[in-house]
């Protein structure tokens, strides 16, 4: 397999599209959405789409 993560993970795209899940799970879990109470959301997407990419 020669395919990098980036393109596995279906590139930009697909790295943006994890990050919205993964920020929504995080809103949507009663346990810790206070944490995010204050954030804003597409912001924090836009952050953790970079975290990703550059990981
Ligand atoms: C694939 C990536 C990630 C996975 C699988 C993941 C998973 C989890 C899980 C399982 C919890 C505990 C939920 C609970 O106790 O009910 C959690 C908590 C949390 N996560 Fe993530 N997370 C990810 C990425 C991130 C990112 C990128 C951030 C930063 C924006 C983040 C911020 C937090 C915070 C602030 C908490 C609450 C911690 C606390 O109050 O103790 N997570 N996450």
């Amino acid at each position: 397999m020669s395919d990098t993560l980036f393109e596995r993970l279906g590139r930009e795209e697909g790295i943006r599209n994890i990050s919205s899940d993964v920020v929504d799970l995080h809103l949507d879990n009663p346990t810790i959405s206070a944490r995010f109470a204050a954030s804003d959301t597409t912001k924090l997407k836009r952050m953790v789409t970079e975290l990703f990419r550059w990981s």
